[in-house]
């Protein structure tokens, strides 16, 4: 019996009073998230089944310095929601913010009035107002939960969101929920200052160009657009990390989750190695290696058989300085004093590593329909596009229902973006192939990659750049049904 399960289990029957519960529960019953006690990856209380949240100003301690920002609870990360695959969800939430706000559930394949984008699925959730979002969950495994508005992203507004799978064994002693994040609010600039400043830079300043810095002789890395003062994991700084306990040789999932707007990190463990399961939230052939590359968006489910002592996980950020970390501890030991293990100097595996399980595979099918996404932009102007367009101009992308529809991504710049489609999975290379099923994709520069899907589920759909600062310059189209 794995610790997430158990917990899962009390927390039911105490929230319930019943064992076994299924079902809608009123909102009598509901738990509020953001709350509880303080959150760690240790203590995943949990909601299930009826939730509320609160979007709201917080102060939150950033390793002994106290800042103001939004979230949702008290919390950065917000508490994990935690559901099983098939539940009905109900979740109110509250707009205690000053400025409007939404809710998009990362990962999930929902009905589209619950998406949570405004001005396309869902009306935004005024100042003082409240909106329920009412959805069942399909789709197992490890997804997310943020606003889409603005650069809200860029706050403290998000949190994980955990789906169990039934009939998944879960051959593993204990879970931990790692969330990756660039923080600048209330240390740097606001994310609207960093906006304003990356959209007001002259074409000749050549301020910030993401020219490909070198990256340990590995090749080019773009470094994003802004360097941030602080990188977190579940809200820590690396001066003050989260302490992770586990047993000596213990198995350990670590969902992890890259929650920043601008940093593509590297992760890795000292002394460790990965075994890599699930690529967002769908199962992969588990994959050895050191470490793991995640662009923001996405999440990777690792294995780690811990070792006696005390261990760094660092998450390198790509082509910027810092790092986030946390440390798992063991057994006695000190803090090793080496920021940085050894196992960021390999290749990371990627998603080019990753093959699919074969239920995860999406049925075969030579595509109906294929179109060509073409990334591109500046620095100078501050612009990126889709097809040449930004979203007020981009004509959306078009599929009847039932139709398989192909999607050939081009980088034609040198920043990567990570690519993600609202509402669907899609299979990296054609479907019934053996690439990994996601719904968020990092794309390197110039580099170029056909994903599959099927067009099982009508609506009007965004597809973006998970860069949020990329999104909000005009990298961002849709995808709609039509008849
Ligand atoms: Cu994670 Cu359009 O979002
Ligand atoms: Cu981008």
């Amino acid at each position: 019996m794995t610790e997430h399960s158990l917990t899962r289990r009390e927390f039911l029957a105490a929230l319930l009073g019943v064992a076994g519960a299924a079902g809608l529960a009123g909102c009598a019953g509901a738990q509020e998230v953001g709350a509880g006690p303080v959150v760690t990856s240790r203590n995943l209380t949990s909601v299930a089944l009826g939730a509320r949240l609160r979007a709201r100003a917080v102060d939150v301690d950033l390793g002994g310095r106290t800042v103001s920002t939004w979230a949702y609870g008290d919390t950065v990360p917000g508490i994990p929601l935690r559901v099983t695959a098939g539940d009905r969800v109900r979740v109110e939430v509250a707009n205690e913010l000053p400025v409007e706000t939404s809710v998009h559930w990362h990962g999930l394949a929902i009905g589209n009035d619950m998406d949570g984008v405004p001005g396309l699925t869902t009306p935004a959730i005024a100042p003082g107002g409240r909106f329920t979002y009412d959805f069942v969950v399909s789709d197992p495994g490890t997804h997310w939960f943020h606003p889409h508005t603005g650069l809200q992203l860029d706050s403290g507004l998000y949190a994980p969101l955990i789906v169990d799978d039934p009939r998944e064994p879960g051959r593993y002693d204990k879970e931990w929920i790692v969330v990756l994040d660039d923080w600048t609010d209330g240390v740097g600039p606001s994310a609207d200052q960093i906006f304003a400043r990356l959209t007001q830079s002259a074409p000749e300043s050549g301020d910030g160009m993401p020219m490909g810095r070198m990256d340990h002789g590995m090749g080019m890395v773009d470094g994003g657009d802004v360097d941030y003062p602080l990188l977190l994991v579940n809200g820590r700084p690396p001066s003050d990390p989260e302490v992770l306990r586990v047993k000596p040789g213990d198995r350990v999932r670590i969902r992890i989750i890259n929650a920043g707007a601008d940093t593509v990190f590297t992760v890795a463990i000292g002394g460790h190695r990965l075994r890599v399961t699930h690529s967002d939230g769908y199962p992969v052939q588990p994959l050895e290696t050191s470490a793991v590359r995640i662009g923001m968006g996405e999440r990777y489910d690792v294995i780690v058989k811990v070792a006696d002592g005390v261990f760094p996980l660092v998450a390198q950020p790509h082509g910027k300085p810092g790092y986030a970390r946390a440390l798992i501890r063991s057994g006695t030991g000190n803090v090793p004093d080496t920021a940085r293990p050894s196992e960021l100097d390999t290749y990371p595996a990627d998603v080019s590593a990753l093959r699919a399980t074969p239920g995860a595979v999406l049925p075969g099918r030579d595509p109906d329909i294929t179109e060509d996404i073409i990334l591109s932009g500046s620095m100078a102007p501050y612009r990126w596009t889709i097809n040449g367009a930004v979203y007020g101009d981009a004509r959306p992308l078009t599929v009847r229902p039932g139709q398989s529809m192909r999607l050939r991504l081009s980088n034609m710049s040198m920043m990567s973006h990570p690519i993600h489609l609202h509402g669907h999975s899609f299979q990296v290379g054609a479907a019934g192939g053996s690439g990994p099923r996601k719904d968020t994709i990092l794309i390197p520069p110039m580099a170029a990659v056909g994903v599959d899907l099927a067009a099982d589920n009508p609506g009007r759909w965004m597809l973006h750049c998970h860069n949020a600062y990329h999104a909000e310059a005009g990298m961002m189209t849709r995808l709609e049904y039509t008849a």
